[in-house]
């Protein structure tokens, strides 16, 4: 059982929680992910280890609400606790002194990158950093990515704040206006790393991307995260989930997350029908699990 210690929203569907998790965040590397389940009968998702702390004994994760599970992880507050939390999972991005990095974050995948962000600095390497969201509301870890940057460009969608436009328009004008860019690292929605690779490739400038694909085990056994690199089949989770950009069949990637929306769109309308009470039988389930615990003690 792993307890929630600190939950806060960054923005409206995107929350941060700090959990007690001594194991993991005196192993954890910058890139690495947990896999958790919520409770007994739940499903296993990975989610990204945004900053660990082997002092306090703590990890910490910004999650963003999308279907059944997110929700409901959402819905958990400081006290809360989680059935499962495995890992660090995943090879730790590839940290060396390469010059000019271009650390690119699209939406919740900002929080992805900034570990590695913070890694890259401490390499000694110039980081610029470019931000995108939809809208000004949905602009997370701002202040955080400033901190570890030489320069931070920030991008909306609709405009409502920054510069409107996506995040490739500001990696377009950093490559017309003659910056040398010896690495690029794009984490986000499979659209936005799908274009930064198409115009990295042409500029023969080194793209790394985090893949997403649904994960179950997290351990290379049960072949949910196929990815196809340079036609060869490899797994996310052990192989990845960083890999070199211009080797990604998106194609597959994109097709292979498609698979299960029914199920998926089924599994969020009957959380949507009977919200208060999942919430209330999770965290009912996890209390019984917690006294027992003691209980052994
Ligand atoms: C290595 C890795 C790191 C990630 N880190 C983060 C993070 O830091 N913050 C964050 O908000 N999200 C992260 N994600 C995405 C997150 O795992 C999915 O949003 C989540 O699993 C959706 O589950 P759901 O039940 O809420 O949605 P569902 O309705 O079940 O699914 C919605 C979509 O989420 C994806 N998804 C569903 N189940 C899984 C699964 N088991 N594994 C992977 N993707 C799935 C699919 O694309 C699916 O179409 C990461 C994914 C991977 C692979
Ligand atoms: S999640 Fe099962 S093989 Fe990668």
């Amino acid at each position: 059982m792993f307890k929630i210690l600190l939950a806060e929203f960054l923005a409206p569907g995107i929350k941060r929680f700090e959990i007690e998790a001594p194991r993991i965040a005196r192993k954890q590397k910058p890139g690495q992910f947990v896999i958790l389940r919520l409770y007994e009968q739940g499903e296993r998702i990975p989610v990204t280890i945004e900053h660990s702390d082997p002092e306090r004994g703590t990890i910490r994760i910004v999650v963003q609400s999308i279907g059944k599970t997110t929700n409901l992880l959402n819905s958990l507050n400081a006290g809360d606790s989680i059935l499962d939390v495995v890992g660090p999972l995943g090879k730790p991005s590839h940290i060396e002194k390469f010059g000019t990095v271009v650390v690119m974050g699209g939406g919740v995948g900002t929080a992805m990158a900034y570990p590695t962000a913070v890694a890259f600095k401490q390499a000694g390497n110039r980081v610029i950093s470019i931000v995108g969201a939809r809208n000004k509301e949905l602009v997370i870890l701002e202040k955080e990515l400033r901190a570890v940057s030489d320069s931070l460009m920030l991008t909306t969608d609709d405009g409502s704040y920054a510069d409107k436009g996506f995040v490739t328009d500001k990696l377009r004008q950093l490559i017309d206006n003659g910056v040398r860019i010896d690495l690029v690292l794009a984490i986000g929605p499979i659209p936005m790393m799908r274009a930064v690779a198409e115009m990295t490739r042409k500029e023969h400038i080194h793209t790394v991307v985090s893949l997403n694909p649904i994960m179950i085990d997290g351990t290379g056994m049960c072949g949910g995260c196929r990815v196809l690199i340079e036609g060869k089949s490899e797994f996310a989770c052990v192989d990845g989930p960083e890999f070199d950009a211009h080797k990604v069949d998106f194609a597959v990637l994109v097709q292979r997350n498609s698979m299960y929306r029914a199920a998926e769109q089924k599994s969020m309308e009957a959380f949507q029908r009977d919200t208060a009470s999942q919430i209330e039988a999770v965290r009912a389930e996890n209390k019984g699990a917690c006294a027992a615990q003691g209980d052994r003690r």
